[in-house]
């Protein structure tokens, strides 16, 4: 019987009893000092050294989409693959929260929300979404299936990645030299990229320099594709009308960042695609069931290019 360490600092009961339902062959331990001979480790960010003394491990389950920390920490032992969360739960709510962020810039809410405080009726112009520019960066699984929905609604869709995609309605742009001209004239541009050394600082102030005029940034990828005064300069421009931010270079945000009273940014907690352990148990299991039977497993991250 093979054992799989749980080694997270939440949560460590709800994934333990559904990872013993979901694999009942298995031993499933939620404890480092249990750990010990463990084959699979399911992992966030681990306590240092916890991984390394793991003598039998094959495979290390990551219960985040975005693995950019786990990298970072060095933790994982070298030839160990990493397998990032990929599950319906994931994909599920950040179409939920890109589609009401996005519909909500796109049909005037927070701007009808301010009127309606100062007792103000008065109709904005409304414009179809086939008349709205609507860019995504990273046409992955999160990326591409929002891009995908956002076209079914009828948006005007762009998508850009580092290899070309083919989505319904969707034109895809691929490569470093497609980027401005996968930006160029947006109204609303998406961020849900991986995190990498090619990707950071990515939105600055030269790309977004390509927007339309006014336009509203929306980035639930990670805080530091964002280059903070890049964006608080576009505002004041008048290159941004708004910013959406789900992540932040420091999280918490801190108290002191201008973000937090700016008129212009819209913060949510880092809540756009949480983990839900259901699904994402789901997600492990067969992939799990899938290695042990031979078969070649799924979502395992290119150390070399960081995603
Ligand atoms: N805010 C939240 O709650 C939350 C929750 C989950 C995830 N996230 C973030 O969302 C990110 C994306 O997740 P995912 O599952 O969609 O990842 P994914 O499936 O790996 O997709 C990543 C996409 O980005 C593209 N890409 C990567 N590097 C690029 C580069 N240098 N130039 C152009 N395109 C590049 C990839 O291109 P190719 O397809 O050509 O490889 C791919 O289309 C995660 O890494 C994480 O940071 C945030």
């Amino acid at each position: 019987m093979k054992k799989i360490a749980v080694l997270l600092r939440s949560n460590v009961d709800q994934w333990l009893a559904l990872l013993r339902a979901a694999l009942p062959q298995h031993i499933v331990v939620g404890d480092v000092a249990e750990a010990a001979g463990a084959a699979y480790a399911v992992v966030g960010t681990p306590a240092p050294g916890v991984l390394a003394a793991l003598e039998e491990l094959e495979v290390v389950f990551s219960v985040n989409a975005g693995i950019e920390a786990l990298l970072e920490s060095g933790e994982v032992p070298d030839g160990i693959p990493i397998v990032r969360m990929v599950d319906d739960g994931l994909a599920e709510g950040m179409l939920e929260w890109v589609l009401a962020t996005t519909l909500a810039w796109h049909r005037n809410l927070f701007a009808y929300r301010d009127r309606q405080s100062k007792g103000i009726w008065a109709p904005l112009r409304e414009v179809l979404a086939r008349d709205r520019r609507v860019t995504v960066l990273g046409a992955g699984h999160l990326g591409g299936r929002v891009a995908g929905a956002l076209a079914q609604i009828g948006f005007n869709t762009r998508a850009w990645s580092r290899t070309a995609k083919q989505i319904p309605n969707v034109v895809s742009f691929a490569g470093d030299d497609a980027l401005q001209g996968a930006v160029k004239d947006a109204d609303i541009l998406i961020n849900l990229l991986p995190l990498t050394p090619a990707t950071e600082n990515l939105l600055d102030a030269p790309l977004l320099s390509h927007l339309a005029s006014h336009a509203v940034l929306i980035n639930a990828g990670r805080g530091r594709h964002l280059v903070d005064q890049a964006v608080l300069d576009s505002l004041k421009g008048g290159r941004l009308r708004a910013a959406v931010l789900d992540v932040f270079r420091d999280e918490p945000l801190p108290q002191s960042h201008p973000f937090w009273h700016h008129p212009g940014i819209y913060i949510t907690p880092h809540v756009a695609a949480p983990t839900h352990p259901a699904t994402a148990v789901a997600a492990i299991a067969e992939n799990l069931r899938r290695f042990e039977a031979g078969a070649e497993l799924r979502h395992v991250v290119d150390v070399a290019r960081g995603y």
